[in-house]
């Protein structure tokens, strides 16, 4: 009888927690397994995992407006970026937050770190076990059935119901690694074509270079001024940017710029080796498309390592932090990866996104390149409705479709595998509502049902992206993908920055409310569409469209826009 009494204790207190499991609320929960997965097992309960907890801030909505206030061209206070120190008033978790949070960790033997500037992270790291009472969770092994890829994810979560209104999300948790999320985005659908380099100084359907950019869109080749302009690239999943390509690169095709060179920023344990064999396309392309565009901005690759990458997400979160942790982070920013919005939980998407805003408060320009799904989403795939990506449906931050060559003398179409569409999870932002309204009218019945209509919409604009020239492992080859327009565009927002830094003026930041401001500053793209799930996808037409944008830019307008 003895015997058996811890076992009654044990059954017991087992007992005696779960009314406490009564105050639990659901946070956050997936209905099914994103495609592919399948739970393959429970989860070692003493594995540790590596929580991050977003906990609430104090005043996302006086961000927003502050980020408007200083973004928007008729704003009294356009052009008067916050510093680190105003944005982190706004984003930095209310005190009670912070000490009713720590309380309940430090109660379960919790020990929290601070992550992020604005101390709005927390990473913890508990074992299965206790993630599982701590949250309500069931942690399981889940199996990627094409990639073999395991990962420890739940299908909900919950908080204690006294930290509702503290607790924002917390991350990986019904947030899935993708299959195709993070891969650049970058297609070459007739493969690879491997030849010589070829210096062309004019365009042709078969190869775009530097000069061929510069040309279509009067981007000048004259070297920018000043130091402390900075144009970012972001690099993840150990996509290494080549010292020895850039200069064969611009050895050939921007003899001008000879010698030009990036600098490099790591974190997450990132690198960036130099062997030839460990060129990385992506990376590549987007350095040469902006050291030898944006003649004679400083660049800056920013190599994001595979510490936190079981879940991919985690790499954008810590890019943004380490920005916003910089007293002076680049002016622009551009990232030529992204995924499928309906694979990132809402919580997670909006949080990202709010932190997009935070960057583009403090004055810097942040693009992304809008998918190659065409409106299948980030990469081409079957669907019956159609598939918007992340981060382009965020409002906070600045969508690049792409176009090709309609002939050698310049005329651009859409690419048809630009993807655009409209956000499930953000609603149309005012600065494009016009825009979008009028491109829904001219639509009619076109694809009714397949999007949410009242959905951000994007790409806001577009540059070229069908056969790019670049030099990966000292051989010229052409690549297609709004991967190739994220950099270009980024090249001629950095130029005028490089004007207004030099005329002791503010750089542009975020950019959208002055972009729709001044659709006569894009060469509008008026053909072409994103075909995908089955349809023919959105057509391009007059004005903005979800193919092309705006349209590409036309840099003397832009400058002239911006004043300068
Ligand atoms: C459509 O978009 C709106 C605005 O973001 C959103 O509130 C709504 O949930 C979306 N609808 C669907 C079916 O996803």
């Amino acid at each position: 009888m003895v015997s058996k009494l811890p076992i009654f204790s044990a059954l017991f207190s087992l007992a005696f927690a779960k009314p406490m499991a009564r105050s639990m609320k659901v946070r956050e929960a997936r209905e099914s397994l994103p495609a592919g997965y399948v739970r393959t097992g429970a989860a070692a309960v003493d594995t540790e995992l590596q929580l991050r907890i977003a906990l609430v801030q104090n005043n996302p909505e006086g961000l927003i407006d502050a980020l408007y206030d200083v973004s928007t061209p008729t704003s009294s206070s356009y052009g008067q970026h916050l510093s680190k120190e105003e944005v982190e008033k706004f984003v930095a978790p209310a005190a009670q937050t912070s000490e009713t949070v720590n309380a309940w960790l430090d109660q379960a033997g919790v020990n929290a770190t601070p992550i992020s500037p604005a101390g709005d992270w927390l990473s913890i790291t508990v074992p299965v076990g206790q993630a599982n009472e701590l949250f309500d969770a069931d942690f399981a092994v889940y199996t990627h059935s094409e990639t073999g890829k395991q990962t420890i994810r739940t299908m909900s979560y919950s908080i204690p119901s006294e930290l509702e209104g503290h607790i924002d999300l917390v991350h990986p948790t019904i947030t899935f690694p993708s299959s195709i999320s993070l891969r650049p985005v970058v297609s070459t659908p007739s493969g690879l074509e491997r030849r010589g380099i070829d210096p062309l100084a004019s365009c042709s359907t078969s190869a775009v270079t530097p000069a061929c950019v510069q040309s279509l869109y009067g981007i000048p080749a004259t070297k920018a001024t000043q130091s402390s302009n900075q144009l970012g690239v972001s690099g993840f999943i150990e996509q290494f940017a080549n010292q020895a390509d850039l200069t064969t690169f611009l050895n050939t095709l921007r003899p001008d710029l000879k010698g030009a060179t990036f600098a490099l920023q790591t974190l997450d344990g990132g690198s960036n080796p130099q062997s030839g064999s460990e060129a990385g396309i992506e990376a590549n392309l987007d350095i040469q498309y902006t050291v030898g565009v944006a003649s004679g901005v400083p660049v800056t690759f920013i190599s994001v390592g595979e510490n936190f990458n079981d879940g991919d997400l985690d790499g954008f979160l810590d890019i943004i932090n380490f920005l916003l942790g910089e007293s002076n982070p680049p002016q622009v920013l551009t990232t030529s990866y992204g995924n499928n919005e309906n694979e990132i939980s809402r919580s997670l998407a909006n949080n990202l996104c709010n932190a997009y805003a935070q960057l583009g408060a403090r004055g810097t320009s942040i693009l992304f390149a809008s998918g190659d799904g065409g409106v299948s989403g980030s990469q081409s795939q079957s669907c019956s409705k159609f598939v918007p990506t992340f981060p382009s449906g965020c409002p906070f931050m600045t969508s690049v479709g792409a176009t090709q060559l309609t002939s050698s003398s310049g005329g651009e179409t859409a690419a048809s595998f630009s993807s655009g569409g409209f956000s499930n999870y953000f609603g149309t932002p005012s600065y494009q509502a016009t825009a979008v309204s009028s491109y829904l009218s001219s639509l009619g019945s076109t694809d009714n049902g397949k999007f949410n209509t009242s959905g951000r919409a994007y790409p806001d604009v577009a540059a070229i992206g069908v056969n790019v020239e670049i030099v990966v492992n000292g051989q010229a080859e052409t690549v297609d993908g709004t991967s190739c327009a994220s950099p270009i565009f980024a090249s001629t927002i950095a130029l005028i920055n490089d004007a207004l830094i030099a005329a002791g003026k503010s750089p542009l930041g975020f950019l959208n409310p002055f972009l729709y401001a001044n659709p006569g500053a894009f060469n509008d793209i008026t053909s072409g569409d994103n075909a995908g799930c089955n349809t023919n996808g959105f057509p391009a037409g007059k004005g903005w469209d979800p193919v092309t944008g705006l349209g590409t830019p036309n840099f003397a307008a832009l400058k002239a826009a911006a004043g300068v």
